[in-house]
């Protein structure tokens, strides 16, 4: 039987759902039965025999809502093939600091959960979009602002789990 997908993402400002969509799209293309889903309006996952989970990073940590959803989700995300990744604007630059930076936010989930494959990907970051207190931080943080998000990326990292796991 066709196996059902779910990519469920967590997103502040549409470049994570974005991804998840593309990711959707290739696997839908591909023959697979997908749909992505934002995690805040999930309630049941267990009609899904296939799971990609995936968050923007702010501060160093997944969503409030993605980590919740791990951690809720978790009995049945241990009993499913489950692929996570992140999104972040450090990812621009895919060094081996802002890799290691990228993986402490899957660390966290990693307690309860254990994803087969980790993606990592660059995001995309528009200052003028951001509400208030999100372009205070980010002024902080002083990063680089565009979109870098390389699509490229995304399509080689979902074909290599479609070719090794499905
Ligand atoms: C308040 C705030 C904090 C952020 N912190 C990080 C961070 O710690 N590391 C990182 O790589 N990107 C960080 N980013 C960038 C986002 O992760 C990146 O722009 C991502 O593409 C956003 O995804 P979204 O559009 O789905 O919300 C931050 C962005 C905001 C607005």
């Amino acid at each position: 039987m066709q196996k059902k997908i779910l990519v469920a993402f967590a997103t502040r400002y549409n470049s994570t759902k974005e991804i998840a969509e593309f990711i959707a799209a290739i696997l839908k293309e591909d023959g697979y039965d997908a749909d992505s889903k934002n995690m805040l309006n999930i309630k049941d996952i267990d009609n899904y025999d296939f799971i990609i989970a995936g968050s923007a990073i702010q501060m160093g940590k997944w969503l409030p809502e993605a980590r919740d959803f791990m951690q809720m989700h978790k009995n049945y995300l241990n009993k499913v093939p489950l692929f996570v990744f992140s999104c972040g604007i450090t990812l621009n630059t895919p060094d081996e600091n802002a890799t290691r930076k990228a993986l402490f936010a899957t660390d966290e989930i990693q307690q309860y959960v254990n994803p087969k494959e980790i993606g990592l990907f660059a995001g995309k970051l528009d200052e003028n979009s951001l509400c208030d207190s999100d372009r205070e931080l980010i002024i902080l943080a002083k990063p680089e602002c565009g979109d870098f998000r390389n699509l490229d990326a995304v399509k080689k990292w979902i074909k290599n789990i479609e070719s090794d796991y499905l």
